[in-house]
């Protein structure tokens, strides 16, 4: 049997997973790193965290899985999307990765649309400026620390510095370059229109793939450091979103799926390219060559209830330690235990800002409703409710295009909870379904590594061999009907406050 290495350099650690050709995980394993907070609405990591992270997983799941190194037939890469690495001449990272969830890029964005126009950045690169894109970031270095951008000589996102570091290739591929802002969705190559006018030199960027394709090898450093063997081919890989669809086998029209992870997604497949002309939701490229998705972002759907852990959960952390399970469980259990409402208290889950419907940096979080009769599961249950809002209204933009999501996945962390998942079905008035692979974008670049070391001929095919369907939660009635009357609710919330958030954005304390 052939094996596949799917690597995924996420946000709060990196999972590399060893696969049978057939889908099935052999050894997984998850090495985490901090996140750097300098100021607010600032997010930094440090690509060495990441490295340290890759070189180790790789080199435990090698060793722990028994597998000759020569049976691993490929390598995938995914990843967070949108974090800037700038390396000098010597190969030398110049200053911290700003991530994808660093929002001080506001006048940059006022910069980009002014310098490219908003219809043609519109058109080109099928969104709007935004803050969390590359692009933004780019300038933004430029404007604040020139001489980072001097020393600048190649400009890569967080897994295509890793594939950098495995295999001395500066390359990406278009599904994660879609989201820096230069590329020519339509085109699915960099836009030479954008990076004129934005004074990019286009050298500085990295030679563009499609998913499945092979970019390189690993070389023999890195063979020796992981036990792999040299000469590995690296395929081109997928943004985070991009692997999961692969993963969960949305590879055609009708299927989507939605992710809690650390941000929130609502990805909808589509063969043909469909722009929403308020840039409330991104059209990207997608792994399946030729093809492209729709997706709207809760910028903060874990973090929200990760957050709530960090401050205010730790007795369900303390319990959940001596009795050997996943305090999340326990967290899921006292949310449960609250009716459809939370008693009366709304969330807004914009911890970091929203991109989707809002597209506003200035936006923050809010309980909204609290009494004294709140208990701490009201919170929770709170969190967890505003969190699938937030995804309710990704879900009506892209109907509003007339994207067809009624195949619905759930995954990520916040998939595998059953509660958040039948909130999700009651809200969206479908059914949401799980696979029975859990490892979601690991295992969608590990198949694109599959097709592209011949084992399937197309990412379809390869989805069609590997994923099987798991669970189903059909929307509930008399739920939907409760939940239709809070959301009719929280909808009215950020257009009444916004203009108490760009006060408090603006408040010079
Ligand atoms: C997508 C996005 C996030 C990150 C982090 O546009 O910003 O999903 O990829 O996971």
């Amino acid at each position: 049997m052939a094996y596949l290495l799917g690597v995924d350099i996420g946000t709060s650690g990196t999972k590399t997973v060893l696969f049978g050709e057939d889908g099935t995980p052999v050894v997984s394993v998850l090495y985490e790193y901090p996140l750097y907070t300098p100021q607010n609405g600032y997010a930094e990591q440090d690509p060495a965290d990441w490295w340290n992270a890759c070189v180790n997983s790789i080199r435990d799941v090698v060793a722990k899985s028994g597998v000759p190194a020569e049976e691993i037939k490929g390598i995938g890469l995914s990843g967070q999307m949108h974090g800037l690495v700038m390396l000098d001449g010597d190969n030398n990272v110049i200053r911290n990765s700003i991530i994808w969830c660093d929002q001080r890029t506001s006048k940059e964005v006022v910069e980009i649309t002014e310098k490219v126009g908003h219809d043609r950045l519109l058109s080109i690169t099928a969104n709007p400026a935004i803050t969390g894109f590359t692009a933004a970031k780019i300038m933004w270095v430029k404007n604040n620390e020139p001489q980072n951008y001097e020393k600048c000589r190649h400009i890569l996102l967080p897994k295509d510095y890793i594939r950098f570091m495995l295999t001395g290739e500066y390359a990406t591929e278009v599904s994660d370059a879609s989201g820096m802002q230069l590329l020519d969705i339509p085109k699915r190559d960099w836009s030479d229109e954008v990076l004129e006018k934005l004074g990019i030199d286009k050298s500085l960027l990295a030679k563009v793939y499609e998913s499945p394709e092979i970019t390189g090898t690993v070389t023999k450093a890195v063979a020796q450091a992981t036990g792999l063997k040299e000469g590995t081919p690296v395929v081109g890989g997928a943004g985070d979103n991009a692997a999961a669809a692969v993963g969960t086998g949305v590879v055609e029209n009708g299927k989507a799926f939605t992710t809690i992870g650390s941000s929130g997604v609502v990805f909808a497949h589509t063969s043909d390219i469909s722009i929403d002309l308020k840039g409330r939701v991104h059209t990207f490229c997608c792994a399946v060559p030729g093809c492209w998705h729709v997706m709207g972002v809760t910028q903060s759907a874990g973090l929200s209830l990760k957050w709530f852990r960090d401050n205010f959960a730790w007795g369900e952390m303390e319990t959940a330690l001596s009795m050997g399970v996943d305090p999340y469980y326990l967290m899921d259990k006292e949310a449960d235990s609250v009716p459809i409402g939370a008693n009366k208290l709304l969330y807004m889950p914009y911890l970091n800002g929203e991109r989707t419907p809002h597209l506003d940096s200035n936006v923050r979080g809010a309980f909204v409703g609290l009494s004294s009769m709140h208990k701490k599961k009201d919170l929770l249950r709170a969190v967890m409710e505003g969190v699938s809002y937030s995804l309710r209204d990704c879900v009506e933009v892209i109907r509003e295009m007339g994207i067809d999501v009624s195949d619905m996945m759930a995954c990520g962390g916040g998939g595998s909870s059953p509660l958040w998942r039948q909130m999700l079905a009651d809200l969206y008035g479908c059914e949401v379904k799980t696979t029975a692979n859990k490892e979601g974008p690991a295992l969608g670049v590990a198949l694109l590594a599959a097709v592209g070391a011949g084992i399937y001929s197309s990412v379809p095919e390869a989805c069609g061999a590997v994923i099987k369907p798991d669970k189903v939660q059909k929307p509930i009635e008399e739920n939907s009907r409760q939940y239709e009357k809070v959301y009719a609710l929280y909808k009215k919330l950020y257009p009444a406050m916004k203009a108490n958030y760009d006060e408090l954005a603006a408040l010079d304390i």
